[in-house]
C-alpha cells in the first residue's frame, strides 16, 4: 500500500489537527502540584481518542506519582511488535509574558502551531495514534505489525513512576523494539535518526546561614551570606572555560568515535550560523578543544538552572537572607553512573562550602545517557521509512537532551530504541512560544505509517 499513508494523511488535515489543538489545551504541567488534575486529564484524554483509534486494552494506569497510559493491538501474527513511546505532561510556561499567543491556545501562525507541548512532546507522540487510526479506521482495518503503547506523564519531571513500572511488567511490554517521537531533525526537510541522548542528574543546593533574615548594615563582615554562599559553591563546580572541577567527573567519559566525529562533520552546520540564528548571544561557551556539536552532544555539563533567596523585589532592601537555594544539574555522557557522580558532586560541594554556612544537596532525579548502536534492523526500517518520504538518506545525530526512560529500555527489555522525531532546532522547546511545524506533524503520521509497513516487512 504504497500511498495509503500519503493519502490518510491529505484526507484527514484538518480533523487531525483540530485534535491536537484539544489535547494541547490540557495544560499537563507536571511538576507543578497544582496541574494534577490537568495531568490526569490529559491521561484519560489520551485514553478515549486511543479507543478511537482502534488501539485495545486502553487504560490509564495509576502509579504513586502521575499516570501512565497503556494500549496495545496485537493482531499481526509472526510480525514484529513494537512498544510506542512518549510523553503527555510539558513543561511549566514561564516566563508566560513572553508567549506572542497564551501557551495552552493552540494558534497556527505561519504554517507553525504554537503551544506549550506541540512539540515536546504532545504533537510527536500523537503521531503514533494517528498512524494507528490510519490503519485500523481508515484502510485495511488492520496493522502491519503489532504495537504496544506506554506513555508517561511525568517525563520532565524525571520520569520516576515510569522507571519503577518498567522493570516489573517485563511480560506486558514485551517487544522487539521501541519507537520514540520525542528529539528533532538537524534541519527543515532533513529526515534524522537520532542516536545518542544524555543523561540527566538533577539536584538542589539548600545553604542556611544565620537563625533569621539580618540587617545587612547591622551584621554585614560577621555574618555568613548564603547566597554569596551559593555563588561560591557554583563557582568551585565549573571554571571559566567550562571545565568541571568536581574531582572524577570526567573519569568514566566515553569518547565518540572518529568515524562518529567525522561524521558530524559533514552536517550543514556552522557555528557562526548557530550562535546567531539560534542561541542569539555574544558568543558560544564551552570547554575548548571541542566542537560546538560535540559540546553538546557528547560532553558532559554543569548548568544551574535558578537561584533563589534575598531579596529580587522591586526597589532595594539591605537584608542578609537566612536561606538561598540553587537548582542545579549535570548533562551526563556515557558511560557516566549518575549515583556515582552525585556522590561526587556532594563532596566536592561539602568541601568547597565557605564557613558558617549550613550545605545541604538532594537528588531530584537522574538518568543515565543512552547510546543507540544503529547497525539493527529496525533503525534500517526507519532509514527506509525516512527516505520513502524524504526522498533523501536520514543523518544521524546524537542531542543533547535527555529522556530518563530510554536508557531502561535497553537495559531492563533488552530492546533496541528508534529516535525518530520530527521537531526542528527552532521549535523552543521548555521556552515560549514552543511551536510544530504544521508539516512536520504530518510528516511524523505518515512516517510512523510507513515506520510500521517495513517493521511489518522484516517479518518475524
Ligand atoms: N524531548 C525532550 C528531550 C530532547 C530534547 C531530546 C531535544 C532531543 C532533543 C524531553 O522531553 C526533555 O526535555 N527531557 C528533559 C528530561 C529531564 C527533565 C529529566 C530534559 O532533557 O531536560
Ligand atoms: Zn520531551
Amino acid at each position: 500500500m504504497p500511498d495509503h499513508a500519503a493519502a490518510f494523511v491529505h484526507d484527514h488535515r484538518d480533523r487531525m489537527l483540530d485534535e491536537l489543538k484539544e489535547f494541547l489545551r490540557i495544560p499537563s504541567i507536571s511538576t507543578l502540584p497544582e496541574n494534577r488534575a490537568d495531568v490526569r486529564r490529559a491521561a484519560s484524554w489520551l485514553v478515549k481518542k486511543m479507543r478511537a483509534a482502534g488501539l485495545e486494552h486502553a487504560e490509564v494506569i495509576a502509579t504513586e506519582g502521575h499516570p501512565l497510559v497503556y494500549a496495545d493491538f496485537l493482531h499481526a501474527t509472526g510480525r514484529p511488535t513494537v512498544l510506542c513511546y512518549g510523553h503527555y505532561d510539558v513543561q511549566p510556561v514561564d516566563p508566560i509574558d513572553r508567549w506572542t499567543s497564551p501557551p495552552f491556545e493552540p494558534t497556527v501562525r505561519r504554517g507553525n502551531l504554537y503551544a506549550r507541548g506541540a512539540c515536546d512532546d504532545k504533537g510527536q507522540m500523537y503521531t503514533h495514534v494517528k498512524a494507528v487510526e490510519g490503519f485500523l479506521r481508515h484502510g485495511p482495518g488492520r496493522l502491519p505489525c503489532n504495537v504496544k503503547f506506554l506513555i508517561e506523564g511525568e517525563e520532565e519531571s524525571g520520569g520516576h513512576a515510569i522507571a519503577a513500572f518498567v522493570p516489573k511488567n517485563r511480560k506486558r511490554l514485551r517487544a522487539d523494539c521501541v519507537l520514540v517521537s520525542d528529539t528533532g531533525m538537524f534541519a527543515p526537510g532533513l529526515p534524522t535518526l537520532d542516536v545518542g541522548l544524555r543523561g540527566i542528574l538533577y539536584t538542589e543546593i539548600r545553604v542556611r546561614g544565620a537563625a533569621g533574615d539580618l540587617h545587612s548594615g547591622m551584621y554585614g563582615g560577621a555574618a555568613p551570606n548564603p547566597l554569596q554562599a551559593v555563588a561560591e559553591i557554583i563557582t568551585a563546580c565549573k571554571d571559566r572555560g567550562g571545565k568541571v572541577l568536581i574531582p572524577g567527573f570526567y573519569g568514566k567519559v566515553r569518547r565518540p568515535s572518529k568515524t562518529e566525529i567525522s561524521s558530524w562533520k559533514r552536517l550543514p552546520f556552522s557555528e557562526k550560523k548557530f550562535l546567531k540564528e539560534e542561541v542569539g548571544a555574544a558568543a558560544l561557551t564551552g570547554e575548548k578543544g571541542f566542537s560546538a556539536l560535540e559540546r553538546m552532544w557528547a560532553r558532559p555539563t554543569f548548568e544551574v538552572h535558578g537561584i533563589r533567596g534575598g531579596f529580587t523585589g522591586e526597589g532595594a532592601k539591605t537584608v542578609i537572607p537566612a536561606e538561598a537555594v540553587a537548582k542545579v544539574s549535570m548533562r551526563l555522557v556515557p558511560d557516566q553512573d549518575p549515583a556515582a557522580i552525585m556522590r561526587l558532586f556532594a563532596g566536592h560541594v561539602a568541601k568547597v562550602a565557605p564557613r558558617g554556612v549550613k550545605v545541604t544537596v538532594r537528588q531530584a532525579h537522574g538518568a543515565p545517557a543512552t547510546l543507540i548502536d544503529p547497525d539493527n534492523r529496525f533503525i534500517g526500517a526507519a532509514v527506509a521509512a525516512l527516505r520513502d518520504i524524504f526522498g533523501k538518506e536520514p543523518v544521524f545525530v546524537r542531542s543533547g537532551g535527555s529522556i530518563p526512560v530510554v536508557g531502561l529500555f535497553t537495559s531492563a527489555l533488552n530492546l533496541p530504541c528508534v529516535l525518530m522525531g520530527w521537531g526542528l532546532p527552532d521549535d523552543n522547546l521548555h521556552a515560549p512560544d514552543e511551536k510544530l511545524a504544521v508539516e512536520n506533524y504530518f510528516k511524523g503520521i505518515e512516517g510512523t505509517m510507513r515506520f510500521f509497513d517495513r517493521v511489518g516487512a522484516l517479518g518475524g
